[in-house]
């Protein structure tokens, strides 16, 4: 036992305690300020990360390849610690960069009273009665004039509020503002994000009670009072060192403690089509072909990811269960994505090898799946694909049980690694 524990010292590893499962999904965040402002179903909660970063000194760098809405950098910058990112949808690299360092600037510099000074012209504007708001109407790119996403008045009310954020000054309190607008637009519309986006059902879009200015300014205020709750912590910064998780600069070589992430799962969730309607409304795409140069660098985890023309290695453990998709399946896209997706992620190992110091770790949250009664063990290829970057598996949690379309049981697992 001696002898383990001093190996265990001897590559810094730390058992970390069993994490919830309810940590494991956003859930928990809904309740939690700054990490409430958007909702990203996809992600996982403060806890997650606190309960893997209260092992370490504060000194660490920790990094997150796949940073979504932020929760690992927020996390990290709240304890104290610096972090790095990587996020290839820009409206969500534009969400925590706000949640993070446009918070850490408003507190810095003393702005939260010019918040609030901003906060009231917008909010006065927006309740005055009888302005011609459609006149603003130009200011919503054509994208999507021609689907039925939003009733028109209502988008008539989102162009007015856009058109008063785009005109305040202070690039900071206008991040804030643009974020708080990003955030009621799914509410608002005709949609509704489940797994995917969908039209709302006729009951769905009853529930849509207050006004669009209402709606906004009770997100904004609520943005404003997070900010004051916070505005006596000290915030870290967090550095986007990539876009793309595959492609990294070769000069954050051996800068990173630790790696805690969730990367997509290959599970076909389209992480583009889920958030058009931000990315549109904020001006990230101007027509819907826009979507597919992101789709296009993203990691491949869906049928919608799989072009043509699509490169990836051949990989000897992920062709038993690519060669029985070739039989088994209908739809010639899924076994490419699978090996696409495995060669994907070994692209993305040998990142974290360049970028981890020596005995640096990874916490990986990942899921398996199924397609045509075809089990695709997602935990023990991406063993091996560590293995052959030059990591070991040091431990293994089940966070939760899912379920396939066909009521398969799926697990969540978080695997960690040590870099040899
Ligand atoms: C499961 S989500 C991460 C959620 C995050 N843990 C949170 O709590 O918000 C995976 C993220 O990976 C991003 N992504 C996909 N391909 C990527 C790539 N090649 N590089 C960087 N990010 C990528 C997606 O846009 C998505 O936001």
């Amino acid at each position: 036992m001696a002898v383990v524990e001093a190996e265990l010292k001897s590559k810094k590893i730390i058992r970390i305690s069993r994490i919830r499962p309810m940590d494991a999904t956003f859930k928990n965040n809904f309740d939690i300020p700054i990490h409430r402002w958007y909702p990203y179903i996809e992600g996982f909660s403060l806890n997650f990360v606190k309960s893997i970063l209260d092992n370490y000194d504060k000194d660490v760098i920790v990094y997150d390849p796949f940073n979504g809405s932020g929760t690992t950098s927020l996390t990290a910058s709240t304890m104290g610690i610096k972090s790095f990112a990587s996020e290839i949808n820009p409206l969500m690299r534009f969400i925590a960069n706000t949640k993070i360092n446009t918070v850490k600037s408003i507190v810095e510099n003393n702005k939260i009273s010019l918040l609030e000074d901003n906060f009231a012209k917008v909010s006065h504007k927006l309740l005055k009665n009888k302005i011609p708001k459609s006149k603003y109407i130009n200011i919503i790119n054509d994208c999507y004039n021609d689907k039925d996403f939003f009733d028109e008045d209502i988008l008539i009310d989102i162009a007015y509020i856009k058109y008063l954020i785009v005109n305040i000054e202070d690039k900071d309190v206008k991040d804030l503002a643009l974020l708080s607008l990003a955030s009621i637009l799914v509410e608002v519309s005709n949609m509704i994000r489940a797994a995917d986006l969908r039209k709302k059902t006729d009951k769905e879009k009853a529930s849509n009670i207050d006004s669009v200015p209402n709606i906004f300014l009770t997100k904004f205020s609520n943005v404003i009072c997070d900010i004051k709750r916070f505005k006596n912590n000290f915030f870290e910064k967090t550095e986007f060192i990539s876009s793309n998780a595959k492609e990294i600069d070769k000069k954050y070589q051996n800068t990173v403690d630790l790696i805690i992430t969730s990367p997509p799962y290959a599970n076909g969730t389209n992480y583009f089509r889920n958030t058009k309607l931000e990315l549109w409304i904020l001006d990230f795409i101007e027509k819907e072909t826009d979507l597919k140069q992101y789709r296009q660098k993203a990691i491949t985890a869906g049928i919608n990811n799989v072009s043509s023309d699509i490169e990836f290695d051949f990989m000897d453990i992920v062709e038993p269960y690519a060669n029985k998709l070739d039989k088994l399946s209908p739809d010639k896209r899924i076994p490419k994505m699978i090996r696409a997706y495995f060669s994907d992620m070994n692209k993305v190992f040998k990142n974290f090898n360049m970028l981890l110091k020596e005995h640096g770790k990874i916490y990986f949250d990942i899921g398996d799946s199924e397609y045509y009664g075809v089990h695709i063990p997602v935990d023990k290829i991406i063993n091996s694909i560590a293995e052959d970057n030059g990591f070991e598996l040091i431990d293994k949690q089940i966070l939760r049980k899912r379920h396939s379309k066909t009521g398969t049981v799926l697990s969540q697992v978080l695997l960690i690694y040590n870099k040899i």
